[in-house]
């Protein structure tokens, strides 16, 4: 099977080579915990290191604010945009359908071989906002009246944009990642709880503070089609990015 590297030595170690290409894995965490420099490295990595274009959806930061970052760890994002290696797209609030067609229209245009969209979270929230999937909900919520008396409406709503979703993003055989924001207190993976289960591939980022010191840990939960290590290993950011480090015992 291909593969996708990271280039993070650790993480590519971890995942038996790398992702299985076309795998879509959600990069789940609590707040600045790596998430976003994670994905830049992945796309900055399959570009420079590999030839593969990559295309950046963000929903959060713009694209000069993305710049920043990069620039912070010496990455030349700039310079891999002008040879059409890399590409950033910002999305404020989308508008419903609109964004699928944008997306489908892009990747025809630019066939990435990578693609991020940070975040899975702002995203589905602003879909679930503009009605997308308000059909398919429909449906679903007429089931669930007919098995249960007090539908979740809401859930089923994000249920089913998530579905619709990954299912468009599957089809085109792209290694994906998508990131989702992780509640401290929360047990599942994901913000809306769903796409832990629907995606290919889980990596969940942890922080955690010792005295004044913060530390990080990584952890591959599940990864289709490739036999990874189930450990925890540590995981800091430094001056040129994410670097993964030793097997770790600490649990966050
Ligand atoms: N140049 C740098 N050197 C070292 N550490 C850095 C540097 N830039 C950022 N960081 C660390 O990385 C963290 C932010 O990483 P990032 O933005 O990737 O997190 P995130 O999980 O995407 O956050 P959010 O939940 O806000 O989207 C910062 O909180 C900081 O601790
Ligand atoms: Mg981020």
């Amino acid at each position: 099977m291909v593969r996708t590297k990271t280039g993070i030595q650790g993480i590519d170690k971890a995942l038996d080579g790398g992702f299985p290409e076309g795998n879509i894995v959600l990069i789940s965490g609590g707040a600045g915990t790596g998430k976003s420099t994670l994905c830049t490295q992945f796309l900055i990595n399959g570009a420079s290191l590999f030839g593969e274009r990559g295309l950046y959806i963000s929903t959060e930061q713009t694209r000069e604010e993305l710049h920043r970052a990069a620039d912070k760890f010496g990455w030349k994002l700039k310079e891999l945009e002008d040879k059409s290696l890399i590409k950033i797209i910002y999305f404020d609030i989308t508008g419903g359908d609109d964004f699928l067609n944008r997306v489908d229209t892009i990747v025809e245009e630019f066939k990435p071989k990578r693609i991020i969209i940070d975040s899975m979270t702002t995203l589905t929230d602003s879909l679930m906002i503009s009605g997308i999937g308000e059909k398919e909900a429909f449906s679903m919520v007429q089931v669930a009246e007919s098995v249960n008396p007090i539908p979740r409406t809401e859930q089923i709503m994000a249920k089913s944009i998530l579905y619709r979703l990954i299912k468009e993003l599957k089809k085109y055989k792209v290694t994906t990642l998508l990131t989702s924001e992780l509640l401290e207190e929360y047990k599942g993976l994901s913000a809306d709880g769903i796409s832990e289960f629907i995606c290919d591939g889980v990596i969940v980022l942890h922080h955690l503070t010792i005295g004044t010191k913060g530390f990080g840990n990584i952890q591959i939960r599940k990864m289709r089609y490739a036999d990874h290590s189930h450990a925890l290993f540590e995981v800091m950011i430094g001056e040129r990015g994410i670097t993964v480090g030793e097997e770790t015992t600490v649990i966050t």
